[in-house]
């Protein structure tokens, strides 16, 4: 059976406890409860996506806003910066109405998931990452996933009113929902956990 390390067992649970919030939709906890339940098993095929971009320097300036904004969010924001080294980054190229800068401006990083800290298949559990003013493009995809939100900023959904769930609240999208994220004048922080 793999191992894991402390750090992604730190950050596990701290996530788990966020997921579990009132804040979100009961059908995002209900998925990330599911995902909460496969993470009881470790699983790693040893696969890293380290290389870095360029938004992955806004990582500190992120985390530093995270626990700037509540308290509460120091442990998370440190159970991510403790496993920088080990995670899998990557970034969307597609999608429509992103910012001109977008695919420089933002990054994902993986802690569950394909090439991540943990790599495997049968969930992911990371964050998204992006630069002030940034806007995500609209995406969908087959998974259903849940987000938190740990800064400011705003999410969009199939076409409604941008929306602010607040530090600690998220949003729920069910398989194939087209949905969106952005940022203000500070760096966007916000985990996500989805069922594959
Ligand atoms: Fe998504």
């Amino acid at each position: 059976m793999a191992l894991r390390s402390d750090n992604i067992s730190t950050f596990i649970e701290i996530a788990q406890h966020l997921f579990r919030s009132t804040s979100l939709p009961g059908a995002g906890r209900n998925v990330a409860a599911r995902v909460f339940e496969r993470l009881r098993a470790p699983s790693d095929d040893e696969i890293r996506h380290g290389a870095r971009y360029p938004a992955c320097e806004w990582l500190d300036a992120a985390l530093a806003t995270v626990t700037a904004q509540s308290a509460e969010m120091g442990p998370v924001a440190r159970a991510i910066k403790a496993l920088e080294p080990q995670l899998g980054w990557s970034r969307r190229t597609s999608g429509s109405h992103g910012s001109p800068r977008y695919i420089e401006d933002h990054v994902h990083g993986m802690i569950c998931g394909p090439g991540g800290a943990e790599s495997r298949y049968d969930v992911q559990l990371g964050f998204s990452l992006m630069a002030p003013n940034t806007r995500y493009p609209d995406h969908s995809h087959p998974p259903e996933e849940a987000y938190v939100l740990l800064t400011p900023g705003e999410f969009r959904q199939q076409g409604g009113e941008w929306f602010d769930p607040g530090i600690g609240g998220g949003i729920h999208n069910a398989p194939h929902n087209v949905h969106a994220m952005r940022s203000g004048d500070t760096p966007f922080l916000a985990i996500w956990s989805l069922l594959t």
